[in-house]
């Protein structure tokens, strides 16, 4: 495997590979790599001929009051994840690489930021269509890998890229859940036993209402009263909503169409997210779409 640390010798890289015709496959990450990034880059590596990992903390993705300076690293474990997952080629950019003196271009995303997160971290999905974009300029991956645990992150950059004429695949993967159900995030190293304990009712309560719904329910009111009854152990609720996977809108009464229940929460200082699909046409499969952009 290969650390490059500039865009440069990114470039330098890739460029034989891409003349070659080699796939290229791409996921982006902030760091403090665990299960999920390692199944992201698993898929990568059997898709695609080169994977390339990013590590970077974006700061322009987090808002004022948010764990920019205290976010997670340790790089020695991630690079050992993405060596044993089958990265070919690891990036690792500083700050002043991607963000320059002078730098003040941004992607815009529209109204597929606004709700859930959008909500609640302003100018948190700017942040994140101006990284991603970049870093899609710098790789110029065939495919693209995300979690669907960011599920709205996945909506905006799929959206990002059709709207951008990037030639890029945005392939959404499963989200990997500890043993207990609670997903896997780089932000569970901050929970301490009593958090890691209460954090498990928002994946309980969201698989309890997977549950109902493969069962035969499809009131959107019964489905989300099943997933608030359960977050009686979170210290705070921003959001849980049921929504259309494509455009994020509410679904006024009844599961009718593929849906995503998202649920945002607090357990102590700690903002945790989490999701789960709901496919009408083949309940109980609960995988993401492939998406792709022209
Ligand atoms: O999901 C993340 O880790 C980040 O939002 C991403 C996609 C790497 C952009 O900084």
């Amino acid at each position: 495997m290969r650390i490059v640390r500039t865009i440069a010798d990114l470039r330098a890289l890739l460029r034989p590979l891409r003349e070659e015709g080699k796939r290229i496959g791409f996921v982006p990450t902030m760091g403090f790599l665990h299960e999920g990034h390692g199944s992201l880059i698993r898929q990568s590596a059997a898709r695609c001929d080169v994977t390339i990992v990013s590590i970077f903390v974006n700061p322009t993705q987090f808002g004022p009051g948010e764990d920019l300076a205290n976010y997670p690293r340790d790089l020695e474990k991630d690079q050992n994840l993405c060596l044993e997952a089958g990265a070919s080629v690891l990036f690792l950019p500083e700050v002043s690489e991607i963000y320059p003196t002078g730098f003040q271009t941004h992607v815009e995303p529209g109204r597929l930021a606004e709700p859930l997160c959008g909500g609640f971290r302003p100018g948190h999905f700017r942040g994140v269509a101006t990284v991603v974009a970049k870093l899609f300029n710098m790789v110029q991956p065939d495919l693209a890998f995300f979690g669907q645990k960011d599920y709205q992150q996945t909506v905006v950059t799929r959206r990002m890229a059709r709207d951008l004429n990037m030639p890029v695949d945005v392939v959404v993967v499963p989200t990997v859940r500890e043993a207990d159900g609670l997903a896997m995030s780089s932000r569970n190293a901050y929970l301490d036993e009593d958090a890691r304990r209460r954090a498990l009712c928002i994946s309980q309560g969201l698989l309890a209402a997977k549950a109902a719904f493969d069962a035969g329910e499809r009131s959107t009111e019964r489905l989300l009263e099943i997933v608030r009854k359960s977050l009686a152990e979170v210290d705070s609720i921003q959001y849980a909503e049921l929504v259309d996977t494509q455009n994020l809108e509410p679904l006024p009464e009844q599961v009718d169409r593929a849906a995503v229940l998202c649920v945002a929460a607090y357990v102590g200082t700690t903002r945790l997210i989490d999701n789960v699909l709901f496919t009408p046409a083949s309940p109980g499969t609960g995988s993401a779409p492939t998406l792709k952009s022209s």
